[in-house]
């Protein structure tokens, strides 16, 4: 077992990292002070396999609980899903003694956090990340929200659980292509933050990708220990944390233009990155060795590099849609080498040229 701490003042939390920690659920909601109901939020899918071990840990240990589904998919993390939570928060009696438990992946995650910190003005919630790319980021930092048909999670708020549970074993029953899509997020904490770790997943990826224990186990504790720094510096994005946005500028905007339907959030991301480390290299920032070696890395872990056609219009409102545009000016995303991050800051038209997208 591994327990990280977030260190954020009054908001503070921990991240327990363990094998088999589901059934400790209601014990460890008991110690961080959880009391009443807990609204537990999940979608068929994931409640059907872990929903029972959760409600009975929860029950074990004093807790009622009502159990809540949203339907399962990027396409429904929008108000409407957001709605009919609030309505079941308040057929089952929901208030300000009650907390939410977020069990599934980054979907479930940032809108039962969502529906947590907008409730009655903010109860408490838990996160309980199922899927590998909610382990190792969407659940810690206190980003929640839904999408808008404009742009992906332009509504939401800053509002930190009060302890991430992640349960390793719940990965058993992920498929490879949601596990993949975990990976580009990881990938990204090494492109912009931490060399040694890039290296770590050149040199181990067929550990990783066959989901080897003792590497699950490293990839998520790296990945929480980088995002915990890079939160406990700036909880707000005001500067550092955008950096965790590497790859989403475009990636976000691919994921739009599909409507939300086709690539799956890390798909877009390992996409995004494969145009983030062109931007860079066109800015002199890096060299054409590291786009190889970016690009290599992520197609290596079965992640797509393709870019995705586009409408030129569609793609440039898109981008611009971006929540780290100012005006005209977004603020863009590279990497310095590798390892190192750096910003700057381009009209959508020139992040098309920049990134080889148009000549
Ligand atoms: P997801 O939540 O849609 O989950 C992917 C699929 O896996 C779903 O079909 C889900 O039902 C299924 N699933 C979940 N756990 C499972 C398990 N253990 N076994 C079998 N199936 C399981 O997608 P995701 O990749 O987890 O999350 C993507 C979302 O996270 C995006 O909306 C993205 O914007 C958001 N995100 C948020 C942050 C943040 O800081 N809040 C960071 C990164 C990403
Ligand atoms: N995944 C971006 C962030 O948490 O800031």
């Amino acid at each position: 077992m591994s327990v990280l701490s977030v260190n954020l003042a009054e908001n503070s939390y921990e991240i327990v990292i363990e094998r088999g920690s589901l059934a400790s659920l209601g014990r460890r909601c008991r110690t961080v002070g959880m009391k009443g109901m807990a609204a537990v939020i999940s979608n068929r899918a994931v409640a059907s396999l872990y929903g029972s071990v959760v409600q009975d840990s929860l029950e074990a240990a004093g807790f009622t609980v009502a159990r809540i589904e949203m339907p399962d998919g990027e396409e429904y993390k929008n108000s409407v899903s957001l709605g009919r939570i609030y309505d079941d928060f308040a057929a089952a009696g929901v208030d300000r003694s009650s907390f939410v438990v977020a069990l599934g992946g980054g979907v479930v995650g940032d809108v039962a956090g969502f529906a947590a910190a907008t409730w009655m003005r903010g109860i408490p919630f838990v996160q309980v990340p199922t899927t590998l790319l909610a382990q190792v980021d969407s659940s810690v930092g206190g980003k929640t929200g839904i999408d808008h048909p404009r742009g992906k999670n332009l509504i939401g708020a800053f509002y930190q659980p009060r302890l991430v549970l992640i349960d390793v074993n719940t990965l058993a029953t992920l498929d490879q292509r949601q596990y993949r899509a975990g990976l580009a997020e990881v990938i990204k904490y090494g492109v912009v933050y931490d060399r040694p770790f890039f290296e770590f997943l050149e040199a181990n990826r067929a550990g990783i990708l066959a989901m080897e224990p003792e590497f699950l186990i490293e990839i998520i504790h790296r990945s929480c220990t980088l995002k915990s720094q890079v939160v406990e510096a700036d909880e707000k994005e005001s500067g550092l944390r955008a950096i965790l946005n590497y790859g989403h500028t475009f990636g976000h905007a691919f994921e739009a233009l599909s409507g939300y339907r086709g690539l799956v959030h890390g798909e877009a991301v390992a996409i995004g990155m494969v145009l983030a480390v062109r931007v860079s290299a066109a800015e002199g920032m890096c060299s054409q060795a590291d786009v190889s070696r970016v690009f290599d890395l992520i197609s290596r872990y079965g992640l797509p590099v393709e870019i995705p056609l586009y409408d030129r219009q569609q793609l440039l409102n898109s981008v611009a849609a971006d929540k780290k545009s100012k005006g005209d000016s977004i603020t863009f995303i590279c990497n310095r080498g590798i390892g190192m991050y750096a910003m700057s800051h381009h009209t959508p038209e020139e992040l098309l040229m920049l990134s080889g997208l148009e000549a």
